[in-house]
Order: C-alpha cells, then sequence, then structure tokens
C-alpha cells in the first residue's frame, strides 16, 4: 500500500473511533472536519518514510504513530486558528473549524484530538509496550513544554523573542517527532534522528515563511502575509526571496547527509529529495520579489 493511503486509513480510523456511540453531533462533525480531508499529511510521511527504512517490522504501531502525530498536528492548527491566536477564518481552503462551528466547540475539537492521539498510542501498545511507551515520551515532549508546540506558541507572549527557540519548539518539534517516532516504531534507538528531524524543520520554517511572501491565499488555502502582519522576523525579510532559496537548499542538503546508516538510507534521501520539490511550489520559486514590492 502507498504511504499516503497508509496514512489516510489510519487517521480516519483514528476519527472514527472518537465518533462511537452516542457522541454530541456537532462535535463529532468538528474533529472529522478538522482531520479529513488533510492537508499535505508531510508529518506522517516523514514518520512512516523512516519507519521503512528501518524494517518497519511492527506497521500496525508504525500507523498508530503516524495517526497519533498528524491528529495532534490538525489540533495544533485549530488552536492556531482561534481568535485569541492567529484569528484565522480559513485553513485548508475551508473555513477554519471555529467559523464553521463555533469558538467552544474548536477548544473542544483540539482538546479531543490531543487527547486522542495519546490513546492511539495507548491502545497500540500491547503490540510493543516498549516502543508504545518511548512514542508517548517523544509525543509530549514534542507537542508541550518546555521543547514542544506549547513553547512555540508561547513565545508568542514574548516582548522579546527567541527566534531560533521559537522556530524549534513551534516548528520543528513535530519533525523531530515525524523522524524520532518512526525509528521507534521500527524498533530503533530514536537519538541519532534527532538531527535529520530538526533539519527537515528547519527547511520547512524557510520554506513556510517563502510560501506565506510568494504565494496568494487561493494557492494555499490560509491567510497570507501573516508574518509582515504580525511583525514576525522570517527568513524572507532577513534574506530575501533568492536568500531564502538557497538556505532552503542548503539546508535540506545538509539534512540529506544526516540521515543515519540504516537499510533504506537510499529510499530515504530519494524521500527528502523529493520533498526539496514539493516544499515550495516551483511556480512561486520562479517569483523573485514578493508580490506588490
Ligand atoms: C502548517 O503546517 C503549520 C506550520 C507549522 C507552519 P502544514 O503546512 O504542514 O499544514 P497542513 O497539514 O499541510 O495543512
Ligand atoms: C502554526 O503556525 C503552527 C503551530 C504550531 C500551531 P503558524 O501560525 O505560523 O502557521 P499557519 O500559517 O497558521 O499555518
Ligand atoms: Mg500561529
Ligand atoms: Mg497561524
Amino acid at each position: 500500500m502507498l504511504l499516503a493511503e497508509r496514512i489516510d486509513e489510519a487517521v480516519r480510523k483514528a476519527v472514527r473511533s472518537a465518533r462511537t456511540g452516542v457522541t454530541p453531533p456537532r462535535l463529532a462533525s468538528a474533529l472529522e472536519y478538522a482531520v479529513t480531508p488533510g492537508g499535505a499529511r508531510i508529518r506522517p510521511t516523514i514518520l512512516l518514510s523512516v519507519a521503512c527504512a528501518c524494517g518497519d517490522d511492527r506497521p500496525a504501531l508504525s500507523d498508530a504513530a503516524a495517526a497519533a502525530l498528524e491528529v495532534l498536528h490538525c489540533a495544533s492548527l485549530v488552536h492556531d486558528d482561534l481568535p485569541m491566536f492567529d484569528d484565522a477564518a480559513m485553513r485548508r481552503g475551508k473555513p477554519s473549524v471555529h467559523r464553521a462551528y463555533s469558538e467552544p466547540l474548536s477548544l473542544l475539537t483540539g482538546d479531543s484530538l490531543i487527547i486522542l492521539a495519546f490513546g492511539l498510542l495507548a491502545r497500540a501498545a500491547p503490540d510493543a509496550p516498549e516502543r508504545a511507551m518511548a512514542l508517548v515520551d517523544i509525543l509530549s515532549r514534542r507537542s508541550g513544554m518546555p521543547d514542544g508546540i506549547c513553547a512555540g506558541q508561547g513565545w508568542e507572549s514574548e516582548a522579546d523573542i527567541d527566534l531560533s527557540a521559537y522556530h524549534r519548539s513551534k516548528t520543528g518539534a513535530l519533525f523531530v517527532a515525524a523522524t524520532q517516532m518512526g525509528a521507534v516504531a521500527a524498533g530503533q534507538d530514536p537519538e541519532p534522528w534527532e538531527e535529520l528531524g530538526a533539519r527537515i524543520g528547519e527547511a520547512f520554517q524557510v520554506a513556510d515563511d517563502l510560501r506565506d511572501a510568494l504565494c496568494g491565499e487561493d494557492e494555499l488555502g490560509k491567510p497570507v502575509g501573516q508574518d509582515d502582519l504580525h511583525g514576525r522576523p522570517n527568513a524572507v525579510s532577513v534574506l530575501g526571496v533568492r536568500g531564502a532559496v538557497s538556505r532552503l537548499d542548503d539546508i535540506l542538503a545538509g539534512a540529506i547527509s544526516s540521515i543515519p546508516a540504516c537499510p533504506g538510507e537510499a529510499a530515504l534521501a530519494k524521500m527528502v529529495r523529493a520533498y526539496a520539490d514539493k516544499i515550495v511550489p516551483s511556480a512561486a520559486r520562479q517569483r523573485t520579489s514578493v508580490p506588490g514590492e
């Protein structure tokens, strides 16, 4: 089965498990709305690619880990779009959850998805309890405080932002979770996989800054120009468009050379290269200046 199909099936199954029995219909519908049809699903793709490169001897556990990581990511977006954070009306080309359902339901959707993520790992535990506990540990560390998404979002409430800590925890953390959880699901030590995740996360952040500056709302399906609007420092304002594109290519080359030795090393390098081509739409790469400048 293709990775994309494995991920889609695992995520749909996960959300269905949160809708069984008698549930409040609007909240149940909001959970599904927040997770499907989904975005690029880049984090679970990396997770399963690493698991496959390491032998993927417990595919059911890898699928649970991929679904857990993706629903946690979706939860972070639901909360991020709320008026108290970015107040974004659109996400993935449709109204954000609070616009489609309400603020209380949006808060509960994010909460339910975070809890679901850890429940999925707990339910996969009988297969390989020690690996499942390590997966819980990595996911909690990379989503909460002090190293995870909560810390990242927390920097936005500070007068002085430590930019590198902000990016590392807001964006990079779940990429480190992706590589490390893929390794652990396949029974490997997570430590050697941290650097690859961190580098892919760094590349993703530069690409996100480029997309935010160069693409239109229709292209991205979410508000653009947000970095400038919120006065947040970003790679394009610091390096310019050409500088940011070449920085992106350098980081990805470093990512490839940091792949730990494993049976599927060559296939994994191919996946990172394919990701590099996809991460910034080629049409946007051709643009050398920010629209309107
Ligand atoms: C968006 O992540 C949030 C950031 C960390 C910038 P993605 O661009 O991976 O979002 P989806 O899941 O594809 O919509
Ligand atoms: C969202 O970050 C990432 C989270 C950790 C929730 P942004 O606010 O920068 O990303 P977009 O533009 O809304 O996707
Ligand atoms: Mg935000
Ligand atoms: Mg946002």
